[in-house]
């Protein structure tokens, strides 16, 4: 069986998983925010980074990358999203080619979700603490800088627009 899986953070741009195919996609009523505790891929356990995850917003739109998955890939994707993140149903409108537009095209899957309360949620701080967190983090697949930056390029190719994600990157510059 095949699934869609939507990615919104490295899953967009850390493709290390096998597909069928890959489109831009987004989903409404989610918004990206680095709240999430990294203590395993981008941050230690004593001082963890900073990542992705989605918040409820009834008016936001998240654009990412869809892809089309065998179901065993899940194996692989459970263990990489596994520091507080979930499996969450969604619905995502894929883009009629990889240009920035959306089309008709509504498909069901899931994306990894990091819900409050989780063991490694951070939650929202003050645009700086969130800064000087990412500046100084490390963890085992590389700095959080690195983290950030790549999201950047990777959400520019898409021609997303994340105000969140922008005012982060241009203090960290
Ligand atoms: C995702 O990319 O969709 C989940 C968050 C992350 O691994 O950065």
């Amino acid at each position: 069986m095949q699934h869609w899986v939507f990615g919104y953070g490295s899953l967009i741009w850390r493709v290390d998983f096998p597909h069928h195919e890959r489109r831009r996609a987004d989903v409404r009523g989610w918004a990206r925010r680095f709240w999430q505790g990294s203590h395993d891929h981008r941050g230690t356990p004593d001082a963890p980074g900073r990542v992705v995850t989605l918040v409820e917003d009834t008016d936001a739109v998240c654009v990412g990358a869809a892809y089309r998955v065998d179901e065993a890939v899940f194996e692989h994707l459970d263990h990489r999203e596994k520091n507080g993140y979930e499996r969450v149903p969604v619905t995502m409108r894929l883009s009629a080619t990889n240009g920035a537009h959306p089309g008709d095209d509504t498909v069901s899957g899931v994306t990894y979700i990091a819900p409050p309360g989780n063991p490694a949620f951070l939650g929202p701080a003050d645009i700086d603490v969130m800064v000087a967190q990412i500046a100084r983090s490390h963890g085992p697949s590389g700095s959080n800088r690195d983290y950030i930056f790549q999201l950047a390029v990777a959400l520019n190719d898409l021609g997303a627009e994340d105000r969140h994600v922008e005012a982060l990157v241009e203090r960290l510059r």
